[in-house]
Formats: structure tokens, C-alpha cells, sequence
């Protein structure tokens, strides 16, 4: 068995968003124009408009689901689902993109469209693949995401009111996502209950938390009044989300 087959490398976890992976499951992320390569971009610019990419690509990452399960058999209640999230991630690459108007990027805009971001994928996703998705990009990174973004809204609420309440909805949003993934490693395991070993490798090095580099290179003391992540957060969100998605998988054998 070869689990690791499309698997995201690691550091990949750190996501906004599901974003639509290539066959070597890297995300695969649009264009951007409007940025003066004699101008220099802030660094929280640059880590807002690389969210921005990433929720942007998780809109054809969403549809991309959507026609999986629907192939597969799946629920119709669950198709619906993803195609309801992909719309989710069309809003959420929006915030994203004005946060980094306001924190440095003015002009900054995505013009790649979202079907062409799908091009490099040719056939659907089959159970296994399905279900190991499921948990490292649905419960193990929106969750990680929604984690990270909760704890931040909580910092920005005294200083930044607006922002605080553009973080609580992208943080609710990617929960419900993660629930989502929930339901469809479920599904999975009830079509084909074996396929829970598979998920128990896939969590087997997600010991260390996954980074950012675009994060890392704002000082941790800057971030929180861009709404950003700080360190201590990450590190928490990261040991709650990998604690309860082995207990996901502990309990679904
Ligand atoms: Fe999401
Ligand atoms: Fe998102």
C-alpha cells in the first residue's frame, strides 16, 4: 500500500482554504497582477495575499470534491455540501484580498479563473484518495485554519473590531468545513471500513506542527494587529487539531 501517493508534503497543511492539489499533491495556486516589482510589499501584505491564493484555489478545490463524491456514489446531501463550501471559498478569497489591500497590496488582484486551476487534474478522486483528503486537507488543515483564526479574533477584538469579524467568519466557516470532512471520512469508512488503517499512516508524521514561510517573516510581535497568527496560537491550534482528529480515527475503527 502506498499511502503517501498525493499526499501534500507537510508544510502544505498550512493552509487557508482546500485548495485544489496537482497529481504530486502540491497546492496549485492562481495568478496575481497589480503588484510594482520596484515597490515593496509588506510582509503581512504577503502573507494576506498568499491566503488569498490559497482560498481562491479552494474554490475549484471544493468543486473538485464535489465531482469526486459525486462519481463515487456519495450522498447527494454531501455533494451539496462541497458545492456550497466552494462558494464559501469564493467569499473567503475576497476578505482575504481586501485585508491585504488595507495591510500593503492596494492593487493587488487574482486574474487567473478558477477552471483553469483544475486543468492539471484529469481523473476524479477514488474512495481512498477521497477519504485521505478528507481528513489531512478537511479536518487536519481547515481545522488547523478555523483553530488558528478563532484564537485570533480573540486577540484583534479589542483593537480591531472589523477585522476580528472578518477572522470569526472565515474561522466558521473552515469549522464547518472541517466538519464536513468529518461526514465524508464516515461515509469512506462505511463504504469500505478497512480504509481506516490508511488514515491512521496518514496521521503518522504530522507530529510537527507545518509552517508558513510567508508568516514566519513577520515578527511575531507585528502580526496581531494585522490579523495574523502568532506563534504561541499556532503552536495550540496545531496540538488540539492533531489530538482530535487521531481521536477521529480511533473511534471510527
Ligand atoms: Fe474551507
Ligand atoms: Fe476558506
Amino acid at each position: 500500500m502506498n499511502h503517501r501517493r498525493n499526499a501534500p508534503a507537510h508544510d502544505d497543511l498550512w493552509t487557508e482554504g482546500r485548495p485544489i492539489r496537482s497529481p504530486r499533491g502540491r497546492a496549485v495556486l492562481p495568478e496575481l497582477s497589480g503588484l510594482d516589482n520596484d515597490v515593496a510589499i509588506p510582509h503581512a501584505a504577503q502573507a494576506w495575499l498568499q491566503a488569498s491564493l490559497l482560498e481562491y484555489s479552494s474554490i475549484a478545490g471544493f468543486t473538485w470534491v464535489a465531482r469526486s463524491l459525486e462519481c463515487l456514489g456519495a450522498p447527494i446531501e454531501l455533494v451539496r455540501r462541497a458545492e456550497h463550501a466552494a462558494e464559501d471559498e469564493r467569499h473567503h478569497a475576497k476578505i482575504c484580498l481586501d485585508i491585504a489591500h488595507e495591510v500593503g497590496a492596494p492593487e493587488a488582484r487574482i486574474v487567473t479563473d478558477v477552471d483553469s486551476l483544475a486543468a492539471l487534474r484529469n481523473r476524479t478522486d477514488d474512495l481512498s484518495t477521497t477519504a485521505r483528503s478528507a481528513l489531512l486537507d478537511g479536518v487536519v488543515a481547515e481545522g488547523f485554519a478555523a483553530a488558528r483564526l478563532q484564537r485570533t479574533a480573540v486577540r484583534c477584538e479589542r483593537d480591531a473590531h472589523s477585522l476580528a469579524a472578518q477572522l470569526r467568519r472565515l474561522a466558521d466557516d473552515e469549522l464547518r468545513h472541517a466538519n464536513f470532512a468529518r461526514d465524508v471520512i464516515a461515509w469512506c469508512v462505511s463504504v469500505r471500513p478497512w480504509i481506516v488503517d490508511e488514515l491512521a499512516l496518514a496521521l503518522d508524521d504530522l507530529d510537527e506542527r507545518p509552517h508558513s514561510s510567508h508568516l514566519d517573516s513577520v515578527a511575531d510581535s507585528d502580526r496581531t494587529a494585522a490579523g495574523l497568527c502568532t506563534d504561541a496560537d499556532a503552536d495550540a491550534a496545531w496540538t488540539e487539531i492533531l489530538a482530535g482528529a487521531r481521536e477521529l480515527v480511533a473511534s471510527s475503527r
